[in-house]
């Protein structure tokens, strides 16, 4: 389970999307599985430097494979830690919900189904092409979901309602099956989202 793990955390960061935070050095370390809350970010003075920071954390959530594997840069849904391309093979279609024959809701349904370890929430589908997220960098994904092109039209605060309520965001943390949920909660994430944005929702910038 944890060589699994290590291995999809390489997939994402051979791209450099899972670069430890900037400026968060000083931050108490944690276990995978965790959160840090808002409150430990305070120690780092400079606000804008506290956003970025801010936004690694969020990042930890954003490219766990409970999400990214949703937001795929191709046609194709990712599965499982090793983010492996979605077996039987299925693709998009016209509206992000597969094609005729192969619509996702020809087998996942509003809930997980435990017998046939098929996830599911209400409206499963793909985000669409321009929120992909694999093999971008976390400062590329933080100025595109700033970006309301590419974002779908949500303004920050509407972001920041996405993360806290979304029910497909839900599923990452009771994803069914023996799936890892994505670290922390979801309030702990959607409060994070927040703190980013009310400190400027400053992007980390790519070392050299
Ligand atoms: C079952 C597929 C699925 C899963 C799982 C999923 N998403 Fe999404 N996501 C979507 C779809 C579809 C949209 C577009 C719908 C919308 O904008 O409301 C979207 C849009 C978004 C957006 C807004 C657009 C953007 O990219 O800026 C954010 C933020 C987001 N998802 C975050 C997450 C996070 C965080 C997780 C995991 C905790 C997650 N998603 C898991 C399907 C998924
Ligand atoms: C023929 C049935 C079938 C169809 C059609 C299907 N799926 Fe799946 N999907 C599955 C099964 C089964 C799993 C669970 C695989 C596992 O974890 O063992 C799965 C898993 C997934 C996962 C991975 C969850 C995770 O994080 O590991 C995503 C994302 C996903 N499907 C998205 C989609 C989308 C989007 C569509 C439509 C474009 C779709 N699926 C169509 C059967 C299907």
């Amino acid at each position: 389970m944890r060589t699994i793990a290590v291995a999809a955390a390489l997939a994402v960061s051979s791209c450099g999307a899972r670069r430890a935070p900037p400026g968060n050095s000083e931050l108490r370390p944690v276990g995978q599985t965790e959160l840090r809350a808002v409150a430990e970010f305070e120690t780092i003075r400079d606000r804008a430097e506290r956003s970025r920071a801010l936004f690694g954390e969020v990042a930890r959530v954003l490219t766990h494979p409970r999400c990214i594997n949703c937001h795929p840069s191709g046609d194709v849904p990712h599965q499982r830690m090793t983010m492996e391309l979605h077996d039987p093979p299925v693709v998009r279609g016209p509206a992000d919900a597969g094609v005729p024959g192969m619509e996702c809701s020809s087998c996942h349904q509003d809930r997980n189904q435990e017998l046939t370890r098929v996830p599911g929430a209400p409206n499963w589908h793909l985000a669409p092409i321009e929120m992909a997220w694999v093999g971008k960098s976390i400062s590329a994904i933080c100025h595109q979901l700033k970006d309301p092109a590419r974002n779908g039209g949500k303004t920050l605060a509407q972001l920041v309602e996405h993360n806290g309520h979304d029910t497909l965001v839900a599923w990452a943390w009771a994803p069914g099956a023996d799936r890892e949920p994505a670290p922390g909660t979801q309030a702990q994430f959607g409060a994070l989202t927040a703190a980013w944005v009310e400190t400027g929702a400053e992007c980390p910038e790519d070392q050299p």
